[in-house]
């Protein structure tokens, strides 16, 4: 029965299990030799905040100032009367001070501020500092597994079912304001969930009909809203209602641009509701977007509103200013390393090897440990036959539907190879697809390997028909008899996959498949993705629990996953996808983790011996956060429940008065009514 550990615990768990099991499927995955060095106490979920009134509230002295010029209400009037209470006792170095700056760099760029409709900030960690979600996933790494049922209060700060389990109530925290002033309820609950998600025209990040099969909202009063279900489900459910999916946006901004209330709007213009350069952003994050220079920075500051304290009473956050700069995800590795950026996932590694020898001087800003393997690479194939462009395109989809064409694509990829030309040593590790090994549901056994082996793919290539019939070294298609040539999308500024692409391109082009790499910058990569106009992508695969971003890697509705939409047409769903659908189904539906395991048992073996995605290598990450920011535990993995962004809890980090910056907008709070 599955049960989290610490993490350093659960991949030698893994790696036992491994060599003694016996093979559930066909060939064994080789050996895994862990990084990772992650070592933690874990704590109880009530551990680790509650919500409750404090006799006396602070805040940040330049608020008060504000206060006292009128300019602001007094703290105790910004605040729900209950507000939501970190729990000093379980940081890592107490309570903070206020003040300072917190210096994020990105690669991403913001594609805008309507994240109902499924708008990127760019992300990094910037999507997370404006949005806030009814539960939190990020922090669970630290919780014990006796109390891992569902996910963690936010703004909902309860919730309760009916006996057979198919009405969910839900209590959001009374009194919470946007950062504008206004008041945030049941309002723009239904706002979201009614006129995004369930508006087949807004592609709002739960796509229509998906939530528990089809949940009906009803709001019961101002804080108090349900969700009632076609079937039972579980606890397990809330996880999807976290970050990116469950985030409410102001309704009294967006309502007047969304065209079932204006009809003079178009749809268009919904999705423009909130431009990137459109400031200040109104959210309920801890920091608000007030300045944007394209490609060069955005500044946030505090949120004078925020509804989060400490249990001394003090407003929270600490640091009173975020900056992210806009450059390249290598480039927040590099600044980490030298100190002028606080902050990286180091995830890129093409540069492991010197970040982690400039990190071990006792004089770096930073120091480095591994987690788990998380971080996976992987080829996604477009399934929708029908909605390709042209015959050829058709025919080539077909073959992308025929298993055994997946499957000499995976034994043409030497993993190894890509693998070094990542980076030398050792830290990659082969992907097959599904949960990336260091994921609570990965297991080897359930895990079908399919590894490197020309011969046999040149065998099922020729299987299907394929033969080089004009002898220019590429393989001809038996329908159109044209070359089988597969345009490959993938993001532009992430030069780890521009590496892997390279290798996979000329591995491919020795079994006669030739690849065509085309780039797409990364703001506008996943409205492409998501509109299903491409061929096949090379990209992360991010696939650590099947309730997080389901949407991304699974059939869970007829717009999920992008690599098999259903079009006008309808879709033909294959046969192990309907069963993969179900399993989602039935993982959501019980809190049992013993089932649990078994349905995630169940989903790696399908989607490793149906060759889902084309996997390619996974590796671990280090988390890099600079020396003078307190309150980073060390264990926070990068990517576990969510990204290290949410699993850190930023709205606690703090920095000693003679280590802060100085502010590039000191006094500046976002405007509000
Ligand atoms: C990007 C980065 C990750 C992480 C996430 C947060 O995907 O590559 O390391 O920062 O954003 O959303």
């Amino acid at each position: 029965m599955f049960k989290l550990k610490p993490l350093s615990g659960v991949v030698s768990t893994l790696c036992a299990t491994a060599i003694l099991a016996t093979p559930a499927v066909a060939d064994q995955m080789p050996p895994e030799k862990s990084l990772a060095g992650l070592n933690y106490e874990l704590i109880g979920r009530d551990d680790l905040w509650s919500y409750k009134s404090l006799s006396k509230y602070n805040e940040a002295p330049f608020l008060s100032e504000l206060v006292a010029a009128g300019k602001l209400p007094k703290v105790e009037d910004r605040l729900p009367a209950e507000p939501l209470v970190h729990n000093s006792g379980v940081m890592s170095d107490g309570v903070g001070t206020y003040g300072g700056v917190f210096r994020h760099v990105i690669g991403g760029r913001p594609e805008g501020f309507n994240w109902l409709a499924g708008q990127h900030q760019g992300w990094g960690g910037i999507n997370m500092a404006v949005q806030e979600c009814l539960v939190r996933q990020g922090p669970r790494w630290q919780v014990k597994p006796e109390d891992q049922t569902g996910p963690l209060p936010n703004l909902a700060k309860s919730w309760e079912w009916n006996s057979d389990m198919t009405e969910l109530t839900m209590h959001l925290v009374e009194g919470v304001k946007w950062s504008d002033g206004d008041a945030f309820d049941t309002e723009d609950i239904a706002f979201w969930y009614n006129d995004n998600v369930e508006d087949p025209n807004v592609n709002a990040r739960i796509s229509q009909g998906s939530f528990g099969g089809g949940a009906k909202l009803e709001v019961i009063d101002a804080h108090t809203f349900k969700f009632v279900f076609p079937a039972a489900q579980s606890n397990t459910l809330v996880e999807g209602l976290a970050y990116i999916q469950g985030c409410p946006g102001p309704s009294h901004i967006l309502k007047e641009s969304h065209p079932k209330y204006n009809s003079a709007k178009t749809y268009d213009d919904y999705l423009n509701a909130a431009p990137s350069d459109k400031m200040p952003v109104v959210g309920l994050g801890a920091w608000i977007p007030v300045e944007h220079k394209p490609d060069e920075i955005v500044i946030l500051r505090r949120n004078p509103f925020y509804w989060k304290v400490d249990d001394k009473g003090n407003q929270l956050p600490y640091i009173n200013e975020m900056h992210f700069k806009l450059t390249t995800w290598d480039d927040r590795t590099t600044q980490a390393v030298a100190g002028t950026g606080d902050w990286s996932n180091m995830e890129n590694p093409g540069n492991f090897v010197e970040a982690l020898k400039q990190s071990q001087d006792a004089s770096s800003p930073v120091s480095a440990k591994f987690g788990p393997r998380t971080l996976a690479w992987r080829i996604e194939l477009n399934f929708a036959q029908n909605m390709g462009k042209d015959e050829y395109e058709k025919e080539l989809r077909g073959l992308f539907r025929n298993i055994d064409f997946r499957k000499a694509m995976s034994h043409s990829i030497d993993r190894d190879a890509v693998g070094q030309a990542l980076a030398r040593g050792p830290f990659a590790y082969p992907y097959m697809g599904g949960y990336a090994t260091g994921s609570p549901y990965y297991n080897a056994d359930s895990t079908s390997y399919t590894p490197f082996d020309q011969a046999k793919a040149g065998e099922l290539l020729a299987g299907l028909g394929l033969k080089d019939t004009d002898g220019n070294g590429v393989l001809n298609m038996p329908g159109t008899g044209q070359d089988l040539v597969i345009d490959m999308t993938y993001k532009a500024q992430r030069n780890d996959d521009r590496k892997q692409m390279d290798a996979v391109t000329s591995q491919l082009a020795e079994v006669g498949i030739r690849v065509l790499p085309k780039s797409v910058d990364e703001t506008s990569f996943d409205p492409m993705r998501n509109s299903g106009d491409f061929t096949a992508i090379l990209q992360r695969a991010n696939f650590i629990l099947p309730t997080r971003e389901a949407c991304g890697n699974l059939p869970v509705s007829d717009i999920c996953p992008a690599f098999h939409l259903s079009g006008s047409e309808g879709r033909e769903l294959m046969p192990f996808e309907a069963e993969l659908s179900e399993l989602v189904s039935s993982f959501n539906s019980t809190d049992d983790a013993g089932k649990q395991t078994e349905h995630a048992n169940r989903m790696q073996q399908l989607l490793t011996e149906n060759v889902y995605n084309v996997g390619l290598v996974q590796v671990p990450a280090a988390l890099l956060v600079n020396k003078r920011v307190r309150n980073a535990h060390p264990g926070t993995p990068v990517f576990m429940y969510e990204w290290a962004e949410d699993g850190v809890i930023r709205e606690r980090l703090w920095v000693p008065e003679d280590q802060q910056m100085a502010e590039l907008l000191p006094g500046t709070v976002p405007t509000y009514q």
